[in-house]
């Protein structure tokens, strides 16, 4: 059993990591501000290896970094808009506090980090974890200087993860394959902009396995970067909503002009496989779990959506 601290425990991600780890019976601490509520974690709290720390990761104290064996961090500002919309926060969140948490912690304690394939911006070639990175947004850039301080230390992994998509108890609704199905449900149309730009894509609980697969397999991956995704998951914003129309009747609008969001990529995820890390959950798969979801805000289902 080890003793385990999630930053960021009670987001998207980190909630299903925490359920995830302590299934596996290790202790884990949340550290969260809780910016979005409690409720994504109360269905966790009757664990007794279950224990809460509200804490904004800017005021990090010494006491909240020491004893734990290993450290998940994923509290942040997290996805173009909302660091372009609070630019400082996104500074302060994602940068000074990852050099405070480094500074707090011992050189025996893993860190794994959630970093992002966001910071590959855009780029004619398929990039993997030596390509030269230049981000086109303020969350690419703030995450590629944290993941610098991250890795600056030896005991510590970074995954560059795609995009994540499908469901968990505290929704992001923002994800592009989440948004693109919400749109084609509940608005019935979907506007799309540079359709043929390419990203990378991830179900959530393939993110979930790789955090899970970095902790077991420490010993290989510290010191080292990791693209964290598939090969066969490189899909064009066109192809997402290709995807959602086989569910889903909608109306799909392409419009001429420019995405707000530049990135344009093809990845590489050929040193994780090389590893042992392959995903098992399909495109597919998730769109049938949001459909799940997001049907729940129409009243009144005109047609089959399944
Ligand atoms: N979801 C994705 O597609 C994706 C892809 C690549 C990387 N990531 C990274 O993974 C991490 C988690 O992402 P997520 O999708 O779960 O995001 P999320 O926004 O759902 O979760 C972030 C969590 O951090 C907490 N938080 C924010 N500011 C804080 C502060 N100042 N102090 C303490 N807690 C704070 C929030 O309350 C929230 O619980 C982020 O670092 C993100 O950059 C996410």
């Amino acid at each position: 059993m080890k003793n385990i601290l999630i930053t960021g425990g009670a987001g998207y991600k980190g909630v299903l990591l925490t359920a995830e780890l302590l299934k596996l019976g290790h202790k884990v601490t949340i550290l969260d501000n809780f910016m979005y509520g409690y409720d994504s974690i109360l269905y966790l709290i009757q664990d007794p290896n279950l224990s809460i720390n509200k804490v904004d990761i800017r005021n990090l104290k010494q006491n909240d970094v020491s004893g734990f064996d290993v450290i998940y961090h994923l509290a942040g500002i997290s996805g173009m808009p909302a660091c372009a919309s609070n630019p400082h926060s996104a500074e302060s969140i994602n940068v000074d506090s990852v050099r405070l948490l480094v500074s707090l912690m011992s050189d025996d304690q893993l860190l794994i980090n959630a970093s992002t394939t966001s910071m590959y911006g855009f780029s004619t070639v398929i990039c993997n974890e030596e390509s030269i990175i230049e981000p086109v947004s303020i969350y690419g850039k703030t995450k590629l200087v944290s993941e610098n301080i991250v890795q600056s230390r030896a005991n510590s992994i970074s995954l560059r993860f795609a995009t994540v998509f499908g469901v968990s108890p505290k929704m992001r609704h923002d994800l592009m394959v989440n948004d693109f199905a919400y749109k084609a449900i509940v608005d019935r149309s979907l506007i799309l902009f540079a359709g043929d730009t390419k990203r990378t894509f991830i179900h959530i609980n393939d993110a979930i396995r790789a955090y899970i697969f970095a902790l077991y397999n420490s010993d290989t991956m510290k010191g080292g970067v990791y693209n964290v995704g598939s090969n066969n998951m490189n899909l064009s914003k066109k192809d997402i909503a290709t995807n959602i129309a086989q569910y889903v009747k909608f109306e799909l609008i392409e419009s001429n002009l420019p995405d707000y969001d530049k990135r344009d990529f093809e990845i590489s995820f050929d040193k994780i496989n090389k590893i042992g890390f392959t995903t098992k959950y399909t495109l597919d798969e998730g769109i049938r779990e949001l459909i799940k979801v997001y049907s729940y805000h129409i009243q009144y289902i005109p047609y089959k959506i399944i």
